[in-house]
């Protein structure tokens, strides 16, 4: 166990079934499942270019390149499992009576953890998408051939998720805004808050009146305005969290 956790009183009175709950999750939630994070030391963009594997623009100039960089990340997600920071997430949505996760990951684990109706702002890395019709390859279909693997209208099949200089889906932006502007208590969770429009998330929120939590490691760009920061790894700190729900 790491350091002792304590929270506010303020924290401990909006613990309640009724207070509009907002969690917005970034990679630091996966890292004790063994899902490397983008930024730190040990961060994957410490090793690799982002521009080089995550624009459009180097898929189209090395798709193989591309495509085999997601399957080395979809190697680490096939053998890892939800760590008791998802599983805690679970325990909230059962308890909160409204209640919204957003996440940036695209590691599926949310949802492999139990969690209902995620909201997925830089898309799935299981799910794949055809860049000339659009179709959406749901499991990789090991049968079409080449690598990158070819839709059957002949496009290059690309991963379903959101690169350098793309647009999110608009969709689930518009609602991860709606309820971050309206809900109470909004936790911003292992993500270093540097990444555009998610890292607007708890400066709304807190612009309209929402506690704002931190769960990091350290401090980020957004500890400056958050009203209260929980320092640990969230697989600890959430489920203490879960330990107060009545
Ligand atoms: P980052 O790698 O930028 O940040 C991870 C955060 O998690 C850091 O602030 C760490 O301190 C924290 N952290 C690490 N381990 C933790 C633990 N066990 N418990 C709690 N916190 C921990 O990842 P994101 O903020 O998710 O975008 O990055 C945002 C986006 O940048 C990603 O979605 C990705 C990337 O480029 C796209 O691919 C579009």
């Amino acid at each position: 166990m790491g350091q002792e956790i304590s929270i506010s009183e303020r924290l401990r009175s909006l613990l309640l079934k009724d207070t509009k709950v907002v969690i917005l999750t970034g990679a630091g939630i996966s890292a004790e499942s063994g899902v490397p994070t983008f930024r730190g030391e040990e961060g994957l963009w410490k090793k690799f270019r982002p521009e080089e594997l995550a624009t459009f623009d180097a898929f189209m100039a090395n798709p193989q390149l591309v495509w085999e960089w997601y399957e080395y990340r979809r190697k680490i997600i096939e053998e890892i499992k939800p760590n008791p920071g998802h599983l805690a997430l679970v325990d909230f949505q059962s308890y909160f009576e409204k209640f919204d996760l957003i996440t940036q990951n695209v590691d599926g684990l949310h949802h492999q953890a139990g969690s209902k109706k995620i909201i997925e702002l830089h898309g799935n890395i299981k799910r794949n998408k055809c860049i000339r019709c659009g179709e959406k390859h749901e499991d990789l279909n090991k049968a079409l051939p080449g690598i990158p693997p070819k839709c059957p209208c002949g496009g290059n099949i690309r991963p379903d998720v959101v690169w350098f200089g793309e647009m999110l889906p608009q969709e689930a932006i518009q609602y991860a805004f709606e309820v971050s502007s309206a809900c109470d208590l909004f936790f911003s969770i292992g993500t270093s808050a540097v990444v555009h429009p998610a890292a607007s998330l708890p400066v709304i929120a807190k612009r309209n009146g929402a506690y704002v939590v931190e769960v990091n490691l350290s401090p980020t760009e957004i500890s400056h305005l958050v009203d209260e920061s929980l320092f640990g790894k969230s697989g600890e700190v959430l489920p203490f969290l879960v330990k107060l729900l009545k």
